[in-house]
């Protein structure tokens, strides 16, 4: 029994450390960019210019257009729109819980921007993931992937992830 706590132990840690190490690698813009293939007409909407308190209502439009029209429309034999999906689910997540989730305003809706063809949507998701001012909390420029994550150090943010990290053995 012992040794089977051990092992659990082992791969809550294992799991812990995967999940507190995003990237933008995580994202599969680069893969999606050079291996999916959509039908030519295909187009989806590729938020730009994203006003600050956008940045989460973008983030799940992309997310809806990736697990939906792409879906259908593109060919991914690599399964990277799945990916990327997950990232942008744990991206959001994470916004939301740092009180900078969506906003489901009018202003900020998937519909006001334009549709672009997949290599433009993807590259729009791209720039969208890139540091800025303002896009985290208190104003943090760090980059996207990053900006909501605890920052080294034992700080309060990481206390609490490591916390909610052990409770998956209870
Ligand atoms: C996608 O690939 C093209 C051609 O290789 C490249 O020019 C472009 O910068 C790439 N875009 C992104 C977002 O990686
Ligand atoms: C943030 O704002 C400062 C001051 O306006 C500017 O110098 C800096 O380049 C900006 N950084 C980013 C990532 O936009």
């Amino acid at each position: 029994m012992e040794h089977f706590i051990r092992i659990a132990l082992w791969i809550t840690l294992i799991f812990c450390q995967q999940t507190n190490s995003a990237s933008i690698a995580d994202y599969r813009i680069e893969k999606m960019n050079t291996t999916v293939t959509c039908y030519e007409d295909s187009r989806f909407y590729a938020p730009t210019n994203v006003k600050t308190h956008c940045i989460t209502d973008a983030l799940d439009c992309m997310r809806r257009e990736l697990s939906g029209t792409a879906k259908t429309e593109c060919e991914d034999f690599n399964d990277y729109m799945v990916n990327s999906v997950d990232s942008l689910d744990r991206l959001i997540k994470k916004r939301s819980e740092n009180y900078l989730g969506l906003t489901n305003s009018n202003e900020c809706a998937c519909e006001g921007y334009e549709k672009k063809p997949f290599v433009e949507f993807v590259k729009a998701l791209e720039s969208l993931l890139q540091p800025r001012n303002g896009s985290g909390k208190g104003g943090d420029v760090r980059p996207l992937w990053e900006a909501e994550l605890p920052t080294s150090g034992a700080n309060k943010r990481t206390v609490h992830e490591k916390s909610e990290c052990g409770k998956s053995i209870q």
